[in-house]
């Protein structure tokens, strides 16, 4: 095979020398941009390793030139300990992986120019993945983004899986915890979420506790920090964590170390940390709601994962996925269902799908096992979307009420059946939606007060209580 190393340091070129020399392998070797230039020039590169930081231009750009010349060429990034964030950049441009100086294990190395490791490319990832619920589907968004997941399931980083609701975090936290137990013999995948539940629940939760440490405390228990000692915790919907419950994550992270409430010893956690939110973790930090020094540690690397109607490449294959899992696997989609699939946003993604897709098989006539266009219901396209100050704005502009009798008549033009009380449904909800939002702007500007805000929207504190309670 033939090799480039780029580094800089005389001892490290001595070092590929020995380990590559003697097994057969053609070397070569550059320390800046010149003699990189040259190098890959009039060679056939396998294989190159390329020190991140380099006296006269940076190891990324060199990346990029490599990559440029010989497409296929598998570039491994050589990383101090301190540039954890530049290796991930390395990842996004195109390198297969990143080695940590000083070398600890050479059979990492050893392992890059080994052919089985092949093995590990993408196909066998989006084979994986699907075994882990997750399906990559045609768009190259997802598989590039599979690709990064699958590179750093195997490091030991935090990563923070960002995305709509319903674009799958969940599925993709399994994923990483399945590829990375595929290298070690990991134990349990463990979900919490940091908002469901009330502040003092949460924190025993997490931690543990010890008898009588509160009221109803009656026995020891073991908390999700423990539980996962050896596995993945995911904590999901992190973005609602309050603050106090912030500032003991941050801390655990920080020293791996915790204490049961109400315990006395100190205990440390193995868990590798994943973190998932729907909420953009960066506006959370300038508006003070969120810490960080958190944000920092939890997102070593960020995985955002896209919006369905940016993927509609995804649908046919996802919605064959669901159908199978739901127990309908007998069913097929009309060419004309699968044309409204495609129209509709998503503005669920693929749990708005499910919903649709079962909702649909459920709805079919007995012997019949072809879903037509009349068997979906689809929401109407109209999504109210919040500005920065939380306050309700269309996506587009113009009354919600004329485009969506714009888009009902047209479905009826086109022939498709439409049941009317489906659509009352969506109608009610929609008001409920933008009169919430009213609601809790006016009591956001009443400092919390109920009585103040119902008097300013003219309505009675009760009806405000209702209106901001009512179930959707
Ligand atoms: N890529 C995918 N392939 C197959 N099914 C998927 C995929 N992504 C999501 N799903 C399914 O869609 C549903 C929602 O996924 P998940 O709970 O992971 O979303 P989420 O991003 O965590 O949503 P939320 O922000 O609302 O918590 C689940 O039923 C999941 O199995
Ligand atoms: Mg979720």
């Amino acid at each position: 095979m033939n090799i480039l190393t780029i580094d800089d340091d005389r001892e490290i070129l001595d070092f590929f020398h020995h380990l590559f020399h003697q097994k057969g392998h053609q070397l070569y070797f550059a320390h800046d941009k010149s003699s990189t230039e040259k190098a890959i020039k009039h060679t056939s590169l396998e294989i190159a390793f390329i020190d991140l930081k380099l006296p006269d231009v940076s190891g990324l750009q060199l990346l990029k030139k490599v990559k440029q010349a010989h497409p296929a060429c598998k570039v491994v990034m050589m990383t101090g300990y301190s540039t954890v964030q530049t290796a991930v950049e390395a990842i996004k441009l195109g390198a297969e992986d990143y080695i940590e100086k000083p070398f600890e294990d050479i059979t990492l190395i050893e392992k890059v120019i080994q052919p089985e490791n092949d093995e590990q490319d993408i196909d066998s990832y989006i084979q994986l993945a699907k075994n882990s619920g997750l399906i990559v589907g045609k768009s190259q968004r997802m598989k590039e983004v599979v690709r990064i997941a699958s590179k750093f399931a195997t490091k030991n980083l935090n990563i923070l899986i960002d995305g709509e609701t319903g674009t799958g975090k969940e599925v993709m936290a399994r994923y990483i915890h399945e590829a990375s137990s595929k290298h070690k013999n990991e134990g349990p995948f463990l979900a919490l979420n940091c908002g469901a539940v009330a502040e003092q629940i949460l924190e025993s939760e997490l931690f543990g506790h010890e008898t009588g440490a509160f009221t109803g405390a009656v026995k020891t228990r073991k908390g999700y920090f423990e539980l996962a000692s050896n596995g993945t915790l995911l904590l999901d919907e992190i973005g609602e964590a309050s603050m106090p419950i912030q500032v003991k994550l941050l801390r655990v992270l920080e020293s791996r170390e915790f204490m049961r409430v109400g315990g006395e010893k100190t205990l440390r956690t193995g868990a590798r940390i994943l973190a998932a939110t729907n909420r953009d973790l960066r506006k959370e930090v300038e508006k003070n709601r969120f810490r960080e020094d958190l944000l920092f540690r939890l997102e070593a690397v960020t995985i955002t994962i896209p919006p369905l109607r940016e993927r509609k490449e995804d649908l046919l294959e996802i919605s064959y996925f669901i159908l199978n899992k739901e127990g309908f696997s007998h069913l097929t989609l009309s060419e004309e269902a699968l044309e409204l699939l495609y129209e509709h946003d998503w503005p669920g993604n693929i749990r708005e799908l499910t919903n649709v897709l079962v909702r649909g098989a459920a709805e079919l006539e007995e012997n019949i096992n072809v879903i037509l266009p009349s068997h979906l219901y689809i929401p109407l396209n109209v999504s109210i979307v919040k500005d920065q100050n939380n306050f309700v704005e269309r996506e587009n502009s113009g009354p919600i009420s004329a485009q969506w009798k714009a888009e009902i008549l047209k479905r009826i033009d086109r022939g498709n059946s439409l049941n009317l009380s489906h659509v009352m449904e969506d109608m009610k909800k929609a008001e409920l939606q933008v009169s919430r939002e009213i609601a809790k702007k006016a009591l956001h500007s009443a400092n919390g007060s109920q009585k103040e805000a119902a008097e300013k929207l003219g309505v009675t504190p009760r009806k405000l209580r209702y209106i901001l309670n009512e179930k959707m």
